[in-house]
């Protein structure tokens, strides 16, 4: 291991492309009550055994030791985020760490309806809900169980308690969500909610992916347009587009967020695209991860981890944590290649990982 440098500067977890990681998304569980075909296997799931879940101590001590390297943001993920226990606790623990200006969660919504108020009152800033089509028989075709009632309630909770802008992820498969989208764009017109269609990702369970079921980000903007005209790109500040070539600018390189979001031509309502496949966003990513089981991880896609649970469980010491978030950012790729006739698929599907 290297030794720890001290010096009068604050390390920073900056990887061997110039990247700062200030955003560590955090999985609480591995367990979901939906099981999402892009995500989890249909039964049978093998869950980790709850002694290896990072207890919330644990948790506030990788970000505590994360703030002195320059983390500031958190993300909440799974699995199902919700089905933890008393997660509104670690909300409220992690919210009381001195840096740390923002905490989001990304949740299914299942749950939400009796926990948005909670969450809220705890400190979370953001909120993302994972709803695919706003189709029931859609609905359950990708998440194989019954809830889509729960999650219109539960986004309708976190609407009451104050979360704004809600923003709702739907995956994009062909063959089954195409006729979701226009849908999504009337739902993302007459509320304030923005819908942010994400392309599938190989990282499914059972090794089902195939290029050929990514609906790729052009032909959503292409079917929005043709029912709504225009979509005209949202530059962030001091950004630049290419006006011949909006797309070029998927994946915002000045805010670090994944999506590029559009506007109508009207100014009503506004839809983002999240084009991991086709526009790999891999340049400007600022994400480190923490597995439920204690795994630190430089990339969704990422074929090694680093075990941080045995360390925290063998007195090891922040200096000792720290360098093992600083070696894992040191070892990090420059991108995921899934379009690249090399890419294998990681072993850990995205449940296992975190989203
Ligand atoms: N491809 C794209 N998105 C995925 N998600 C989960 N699995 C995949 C996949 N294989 C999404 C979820 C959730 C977010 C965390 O990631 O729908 O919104
Ligand atoms: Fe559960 Fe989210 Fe995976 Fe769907 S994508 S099965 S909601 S963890």
């Amino acid at each position: 291991m290297l030794t720890v440098r001290r010096s009068g500067f604050m390390r920073r977890l900056i990887d061997r492309f110039g990247r700062l990681h200030n955003n560590l998304r955090i999985s609480v569980t591995d367990r979901c009550n939906i099981r999402c075909f892009y995500c989890m296997p249909a039964d049978n799931v093998e869950f980790m055994p709850k002694s290896h879940l990072l207890t919330f101590e644990e948790i506030e001590r990788i970000v505590r030791v994360g703030t002195t390297l320059g983390i500031d943001r958190i993300r909440l993920t799974g699995g199902e985020p919700l089905v933890r226990r008393d997660l509104h606790v670690l909300v409220q623990r992690l919210a009381s760490v001195p840096g740390i200006i923002d905490i989001g969660l990304t949740t299914n919504g299942i749950l939400l309806d009796e926990q948005a108020q909670l969450l809220k009152d705890s400190g979370l800033k953001r909120l993302n809900i994972s709803l695919d089509a706003l189709d029931p028989d859609v609905f359950k075709a990708v998440t194989r169980r019954d809830g889509y009632e729960r999650v219109l309630a539960g986004i309708e909770a976190a609407r009451v308690a104050g979360f704004s802008p809600i923003k709702l992820n739907a995956v994009s498969v062909r063959g089954l969500t195409e006729d979701q989208i226009v849908p999504f764009g009337h739902l993302a017109r007459e509320t304030e909610t923005v819908v942010r269609f994400i392309e599938f990702m190989p990282l499914d369970a059972d090794g089902q992916w195939q290029r050929d079921k990514v609906l790729f980000a052009h032909e959503i903007i292409a079917i929005l347009e043709s029912e709504f005209g225009p979509l005209r790109p949202v530059v962030a500040e001091s950004g630049t587009v290419d006006a011949k070539n909006p797309l070029a600018i998927i994946g915002n390189t000045i805010t670090h967020a994944p999506a590029q979001d559009y506007e109508f031509a009207d100014g009503r309502g506004r839809i983002g695209l999240i084009a991991s496949v086709s526009q790999p966003f891999c340049a400007s990513c600022n994400r480190f991860r923490v597995t439920a089981d204690g795994k630190f991880r430089n990339c969704l896609f990422s074929h090694e981890e680093t075990d941080v649970k045995t360390m925290l469980r063998s007195g090891g010491t922040d200096d000792e944590i720290a360098e093992l978030m600083l070696e894992c950012i040191a070892a990090k790729n420059e991108g995921h290649e899934i379009n690249s006739s090399k890419f294998i698929q990681p072993d850990r599907p995205m449940y296992s990982i975190g989203g």
